[in-house]
């Protein structure tokens, strides 16, 4: 398949609506979705600043009184997604889920700001989405980090982005599913089942969603009760990469930047304590059950993007990345293709990512350029032969999952467009 930057516009802007992007054109996932919408921005930002500005302001006018800015936005009510607007019964002006998704939007302005001319009118607009994103950090700072630890917690896999990961294998074995659940899932309906999470996945997810909606997502509540609560290293990674931009944006628009600031250095100190000495790996935490998560998940490897201040780390990551797809033709796959969880084409439990490789490159770049080059240029390629792809096979290349995948072809605009 012959695939070109106008082919990626066309994506996108086939996948837009009234102010915002579906992940995708078909009916798996008829809404916003928190994280795609950030990359979708910095797709549009290549062609259409406006379009990217209204993307994250769209997806901001749906963030809750306290901050938090919801996976989920339900701007059409009439779609067969479950769980729906009426299963999560919340949302502030606009109906949302109740959990949400690794905050980017820091990150993917100034990524935007570094390469546009901005016009006043712009710059106003920006100086709110700054404030708001401000507000959303807090947010997590406030609720998912109670003890002061400098890392935060997700209370559901969803909020995660990699809803099946083998990560979440173990806290998930431990979730006592509701009894008598009733709900009917359209996913596997719409994609081939074999490429989707399992029923008892769905059983968990629907069962944390629902005591999620019994404590009416009152944020103190939920951080206590959850039957999921996790400190997981991607997520946190994204978190620190976020807020060192949030504090270059707060900077340069005169806005005050202490208290991320202090986040951040408690943040470099205690990601330390996650790192297994023996093992050379880093560990997520599973904080509900007291367990420590050693899963080799291609996600551990976002603390590049982090730019954690210790080269002596990033050194190693770097030696054991080189060595997680060493007998596959392509890369990365999510999960290690020799370890026991791994599958070839179930969702985030073996295929290749195009955002998982697009963090990876970016920290990279500053690292080892032969090697981030390298990565650019293996994800181009598989676009380019394959087309714009939700996941891909490690062993053949083989496209799975949605196509037309929005975030697939704005971030292959920002790798083949980026000249920094
Ligand atoms: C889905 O519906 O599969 C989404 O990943 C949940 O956020």
């Amino acid at each position: 398949m012959k695939i070109s930057i106008n082919k990626a516009k066309k994506t996108l802007l086939g996948n837009r609506r009234r102010g915002y992007t579906l992940p995708t054109n078909n009916k798996l996932y008829p809404a916003q979705w928190n994280w795609d919408s950030g990359f979708i921005a910095l797709g549009y930002s290549y062609f259409n600043l406006n379009f990217a500005l209204k993307e994250i302001n769209t997806l901001l006018d749906g963030q809750w009184k306290d901050g938090m800015v919801p996976h989920i936005l339900f701007h059409n009510t009439k779609t067969n997604y479950y769980p729906n607007y009426t299963a999560w019964n919340c949302g502030n002006k606009i109906h949302s889920s109740g959990i949400t998704q690794p905050p980017i939007l820091a990150t993917i302005l100034k990524e935007i700001l570094n390469k546009n001319e901005i016009n006043k009118t712009q710059l106003l607009n920006i100086k709110k989405i700054i404030k708001k994103i401000n507000k959303f950090h807090e947010w997590f700072i406030q609720f998912r980090d109670p003890k002061k630890t400098g890392l935060v917690s997700i209370l559901h896999p969803w909020e995660s982005g990699y809803d099946n990961s083998p990560l979440w294998d173990d806290p998930m074995n431990k979730v006592k599913i509701e009894k008598n659940i009733k709900y009917k899932r359209a996913d596997n309906k719409v994609v081939n089942p074999d490429f989707r999470p399992l029923d008892i996945d769905y059983d968990r997810y629907v069962t944390i969603k629902n005591n999620l909606r019994k404590l009416k997502y009152n944020p103190k509540k939920v951080y206590k009760s959850s039957f999921f609560n996790v400190v997981d290293v991607g997520f946190n990674s994204i978190f620190l990469k976020a807020n060192k931009d949030l504090v270059t944006l707060l900077d340069r628009f005169g806005l005050n930047k202490k208290k991320i600031e202090n986040y951040i250095k408690a943040t470099e100190k205690n990601f330390l304590k996650l790192y297994d000495k023996k093992r050379k790996t880093f560990f997520s935490k599973d904080i509900k059950n007291k367990k420590k998560i050693f899963i080799p998940s291609i996600t551990n490897y976002f603390l590049l993007f982090a730019d954690l201040n210790n080269d002596k780390i990033n050194k190693i990551l770097i030696q054991n990345l080189k060595k997680h797809n060493l007998k596959e033709k392509y890369f990365f796959s999510s999960i290690k293709s020799n370890h026991k969880s791994f599958e070839e084409k179930r969702y985030w439990r073996g295929p290749v990512w195009i955002n998982c490789n697009w963090f990876i490159y970016k920290g990279l770049k500053n690292k080892d350029r032969l090697f981030s080059n390298k990565i650019r240029n293996k994800t181009i390629q598989i676009l380019e032969k394959k087309g714009f792809f939700e996941y891909f096979s490690c062993k053949n290349g083989k496209p799975m999952g949605a196509k037309n995948f929005s975030w697939s072809a704005a971030l292959y605009l920002d790798l083949k467009l980026n000249k920094n």
